[in-house]
């Protein structure tokens, strides 16, 4: 703030942190990935990253290459566009978005949608060919993009099944779709590798990234594009005259020296290293409470998980969304100390800091096993369960 408090990005002037980050982003990021442009929100990032499509398919002379595939239970924020790719229908309700150029494929949780006996590999092979026949059904060449992120955070903490984006990714590949790979949440060390996208092996045209990118300090995002996507962007931004995109507060200098300061603690810290030794604890701690009576699915990855709860667990049914199940047990936590999200469907989701100890994971995990035991007890005085 003593050396610039606010510049804009317009008319050939950025501010000079911006570019550092830029290019320290870009030299992080899967590769590929070789130009930046920034924005507010993770939201902002999204809708970017679809004007971007749009665009660039007009600089190929494609006019109706444009419709966007989400997934179900997918989320990428609340603005106009990345509400739209979002497949939860509570973002989509009485807002009237502009649904015609969005589509959704199958949810990728081998759980609640693999058919029985299925493995995940087969349930991967199944959502890979929906997709195909999907953009051969739109006709591959009305198809412009495909939205994912690594592990779905809002939709309820999905990791996806083994194989799943080694069979997805030849498909776009196939229909000359770009990858949109949304890392607001997987970016910067949350899934034990810098990016989801390493975690997971994918190779995104475009990556979007906000929160850990300035730890969630200050507001920021960015959105990552592939040379030859930046090369027709250019191309067609001088055909036009001007590239007419952009936020007053994009590339603000303060949030981009804040950015860059965090990226640097995390390596000094080797935040990436600590999620790798510590998230096994959380995850094998996870799974031990996927044995009590009250847990269907015990998942995660790094240092993201989840506990989706269920009033019997042979059936895989859910509690009534009214009991209020997931609510009660997320007050029981933070009785004990924890504080966890709860989300539809009682899936209870745990996001540690990224710094967190192996001693603070015990004690996180001790509070929601009380906070387990206590709703049990609940949900049998209320004889709720099955
Ligand atoms: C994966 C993902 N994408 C996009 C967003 C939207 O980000 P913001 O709330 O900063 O607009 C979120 C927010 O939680 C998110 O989890």
């Amino acid at each position: 703030m003593m050396e610039l408090p606010f510049y804009h990005a317009f008319a050939g002037k950025v501010p000079a942190v911006a570019t550092e980050l830029a290019e320290k982003l870009v030299s992080m990021a899967p590769a590929g990935l070789a130009r930046v442009i920034f924005a507010n929100s993770g939201s902002e990032a999204n809708d970017t990253a679809v004007k971007l499509v749009w665009y660039y398919n007009n600089a190929l002379g494609r006019p109706e290459k444009k419709k966007i595939i989400g997934r179900n239970k997918g989320y990428h924020g609340m603005t106009v566009a990345a509400a739209s790719v979002t497949g939860l229908a509570f973002v989509h309700g009485d807002f009237d978005l502009p649904r015609g150029r969005f589509l959704h494929a199958g949810c990728p949780h081998h759980y609640r949608f693999g058919v029985p006996g299925e493995t995940e590999e087969q349930f991967a092979a199944r959502l890979a060919t929906e997709l195909e026949e999907l953009i051969l059904r739109e006709g591959p060449e009305t198809v412009a993009a495909f939205f994912a992120e690594p592990v779905m955070g809002a939709g309820g903490v999905i990791v996806p099944p083994a194989t799943y984006f080694d069979k997805i990714q030849p498909v776009l590949s196939r229909h000359d779709v770009l990858f949109v790979v949304d890392e607001v949440i997987c970016g910067f060390g949350r899934t034990g590798s810098m990016f989801g996208s390493q975690t997971f092996n994918l190779k995104p045209d475009i990556l979007t990234c906000a929160k850990a990118l300035t730890a969630g300090y200050l507001p920021m995002s960015a959105t990552l594009v592939s040379g030859p996507i930046y090369e027709a962007l250019l191309a067609q931004s001088d055909k036009l005259g001007i590239f007419g995109h952009g936020y007053t507060y994009s590339a603000h200098p303060v949030p981009a020296a804040v950015a860059l300061e965090t990226l640097k603690i995390y390596e000094q810290r080797d935040i990436v290293g600590h999620v790798r030794r510590v998230g096994p604890r959380l995850q094998a701690g996870l799974a031990r409470l996927g044995e009590h009576p009250l847990v269907g699915e015990a998942r995660g990855i790094g240092l993201i998980g989840a506990l989706e709860l269920v009033c019997d667990r042979a059936a895989r049914a859910n509690f009534e969304a009214r009991a209020g199940v997931g609510a009660y047990l997320v007050r029981r936590a933070q009785h004990h100390g924890a504080i966890l999200r709860n989300m539809a469907g009682d899936i209870i989701a745990f996001s540690p800091p990224l710094i967190i100890t192996e001693g603070e994971i015990d004690k996180l995990l001790d509070c929601a096993r009380r906070a387990l035991d206590d709703t049990l007890a609940m949900v049998r005085e209320r004889g709720l369960a099955g």
